[in-house]
């Protein structure tokens, strides 16, 4: 399967057509940004490592039955996926505070919630991305069904009921992370664009050391050893 059209340029990623019109290529890019895209910078090497990443987590949540986008890799760069409607909702998934939890509630950071909170965002750089509740989701008609937003829901805590488990055994916490929705052509919801260290917090479990987009948000350094560890230790224990 080749890249045609270029569809979109986000901040990660450029979204290819293919000869399919059910199947789209996301070229995963070296380019970093934070804040809104206030911060940039680009880590050679760094695209392939979260479209590797995200290959082996879309292929064992998969696994476990919740639907995904994701079709097969095709090399480092590139990923086939399903042709979806994004859901214009940023879905935070949450099981210690920190970042925006611990600033605008002033919860500690580190703090172990006593649940697994899953907060709504609306995808719109121009607003900056503000917390939405049920009722905004639906006024906004980002979908048509308060159903379709419990579903959503279901989905992102299934996700983590993979994903919390599966990172402990290998010595890293997974403090949030975000998610993104799509319909398909029947209209079913099923997971969609990429699930890696640039979207996720993954803590070590023995030294507390960052192994995520931090390193970059936080000028800390080190970003792509510590993605090549998350890699390794996804790798490691098949
Ligand atoms: P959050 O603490 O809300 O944001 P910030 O990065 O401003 O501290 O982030 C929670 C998790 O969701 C974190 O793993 C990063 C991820 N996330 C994104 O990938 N994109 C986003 O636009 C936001 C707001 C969060």
């Amino acid at each position: 399967m080749e890249k045609r059209e270029l569809l979109y340029e986000g901040k990660a990623k450029k979204l290819f057509t293919t000869d399919d019109q059910n199947l789209l290529i996301s070229e995963f890019k070296d380019d970093l940004t934070a804040f809104n895209g206030a911060k940039k910078s680009s880590e050679a090497g760094k695209g392939a490592l979260n479209n590797k990443i995200s290959t082996e987590l879309f292929k064992l949540i998969e696994s476990k039955g919740v639907p995904t986008h994701f079709v097969g890799m095709l090399d480092d760069n590139h990923m086939l996926h399903k042709r979806v409607d994004v859901i214009l909702i940023e879905v935070i998934v949450r099981n210690i505070a920190t970042g925006s939890l611990s600033k605008n509630l002033g919860i500690e950071d580190g703090k172990v919630l006593p649940f697994t909170l899953v907060e709504f965002d609306y995808k719109n750089d121009e607003l900056g991305d503000p917390k939405l509740n049920d009722q905004h989701a639906l006024i906004l008609g980002l979908v048509d069904y308060q159903d379709e937003l419990d579903k959503i829901r279901r989905m992102a805590r299934q996700v983590n009921d993979i994903l919390k488990p599966y990172f402990a055994e290998k010595g890293l916490n997974l403090v949030d992370f975000k998610l993104e929705f799509g319909k398909d052509k029947e209209g079913n919801i099923i997971l969609a664009d990429e699930i890696s260290p640039d979207n996720c917090r993954f803590w070590d479990m023995e030294t507390g050391e960052k192994m995520d987009k931090d390193r970059f948000r936080q000028g800390l350094g080190g970003l792509k050893v510590a993605y090549e560890e998350v890699l390794n230790r996804i790798l490691g224990a098949k």
